[in-house]
C-alpha cells in the first residue's frame, strides 16, 4: 500500500514462497508475476526476474528463504529503479557479507524490509506480530500512518489504512528476547555445520543446502534436497525415530487455488522441482546435543 501498487500494476515474486509473499499483491488488485528461484539456495533467481520484466512492474518481492540473504543487488541491476521489498519473514539478523551491501543486514537495503516476529521465527514473539523497515523516510513514514489506520496525527486520516501495529506486550517481550537473538543464531549455525560435517559424504542423491557467496546463513530452516520418490518414506523414518520434519513449500504458488489465476510467463521448473523433494530437519538453538546427535544419526542411516 504504502508503495502506491494499484490494480493492475505487475509485481514480480518467486513462485517457491510461502502464500503470504503473494497474498499482498492480490489484495491490492495488482497482478502477481511469478519468477523462478536458484535451486541451490532457494532465493529468487535474476535472470528468471529480467525475463518477466514488463513495462507494468511495479515491484518486485525478493524472499529471503529459509535464512539467508536473496541477491538484491543483482535484482537492481536488472531492474534498475523498481523498488525491492525484502521479505525477511524467515532471515531476521541475516547479512550480506560480500557486494554493495556487505555488512547490511537482511530487510534493511530494500524500499521496504518486512518481517515476522511469529514464534517459530529466528525472532519469536508471543503470538502473532511483525515489523515493517525502511531507509526511506517518506516511506516509513506513509507505512507507519497505513499501518495505524492511515492516521497521520490521532483521528486524522490522511489516507487509507488497516489496523496492523504490533501489541505493546509483543515488542516487550520482543525487545527483551532481542538481546539473545545472536546467541540463538550462532548455535543455529553450530547445529548447521554439524550437520554439514556429517552429511558430506552421504550418497543417494541427499543435497545440502548452499550459503550464497555475498550472504550469512541463519539456518531459520535446514532445508535438504532428497531424491522425491524417498521423501515420504524418509519423512516416516524420521517420524518413527521421534524426529518431526517439514515440508516448505509442498505445492509453488502458481499452482495454489487461490493463485492460479495469476498465470505463469516463464518457466518455474526449479520451484515445481522443488516443492517434490525438499524437506527441512529440526535446526532450533534450544536443541539439545543428544537430539543433534539423534538428528544426525537417524539422517545418516537413512541415506547411507
Ligand atoms: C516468507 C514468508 N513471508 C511472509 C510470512 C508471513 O508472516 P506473518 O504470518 O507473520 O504475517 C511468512 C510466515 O511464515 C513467511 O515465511
Amino acid at each position: 500500500m504504502a508503495l502506491a501498487i494499484k490494480p493492475g500494476d505487475e509485481v514480480i515474486v518467486p513462485a517457491f514462497t510461502y502464500a503470504a509473499s503473494a497474498e499482498v499483491i492480490a489484495i491490492l488488485g495488482a497482478v502477481a508475476v511469478w519468477c523462478d528461484v536458484n535451486q541451490s539456495t532457494f532465493t529468487i533467481d535474476p535472470d528468471s526476474v529480467k525475463s518477466v520484466l514488463s513495462d507494468k512492474t511495479a515491484a518486485i518481492i525478493a524472499v529471503h528463504l529459509y535464512g539467508q540473504c536473496a541477491d538484491i543487488e543483482a535484482l537492481e541491476n536488472c531492474a534498475p529503479g523498481i523498488p525491492i521489498v525484502e521479505d525477511t519473514a524467515q532471515a531476521f539478523g541475516a547479512a550480506f557479507t560480500a557486494g554493495k551491501y556487505v555488512g547490511r543486514h537482511a530487510g534493511t537495503v530494500g524500499a521496504f524490509g518486512t518481517f515476522s516476529f511469529f514464534p517459530t521465527k529466528n525472532l519469536g514473539g508471543l503470538g502473532d506480530g511483525g515489523a515493517i523497515a525502511s531507509t526511506n523516510a517518506s516511506l516509513l513514514a506513509k507505512a507507519k500512518s497505513i499501518a495505524s489506520h492511515g492516521q497521520s496525527k490521532k483521528y486524522h486520516h490522511d489516507q487509507l489504512g488497516v489496523n496492523s501495529r504490533l501489541d505493546p506486550i509483543h515488542a516487550a517481550a520482543l525487545i527483551v528476547k532481542l538481546n539473545y537473538l545472536p546467541q540463538a543464531l550462532i548455535a543455529k549455525v553450530g547445529i548447521a555445520g554439524q550437520y554439514f560435517s556429517a552429511f558430506a559424504s552421504l550418497n543417494k542423491g541427499v543435497k545440502l543446502p548452499l550459503t550464497a557467496s555475498f550472504s550469512n546463513h541463519t539456518y531459520h530452516q535446514f532445508t535438504l534436497r532428497v531424491p522425491s520418490e524417498k521423501r515420504d518414506d524418509f519423512a516416516s523414518f524420521m517420524n518413527e525415530s521421534g524426529i518431526t520434519t517439514m515440508i516448505y513449500y509442498p505445492i509453488p504458488l502458481h499452482k495454489q487455488n487461490a493463485y492460479a489465476h495469476f498465470e505463469p510467463r516463464t518457466s518455474l521448473s526449479v520451484s515445481e522441482s522443488l516443492s517434490n523433494c525438499v524437506i527441512s530437519i529440526p535446526v532450533h538453538e534450544a536443541l539439545e546435543p543428544h537430539e543433534v546427535r539423534a538428528i544426525r544419526a537417524a539422517v545418516t542411516t537413512y541415506f547411507s
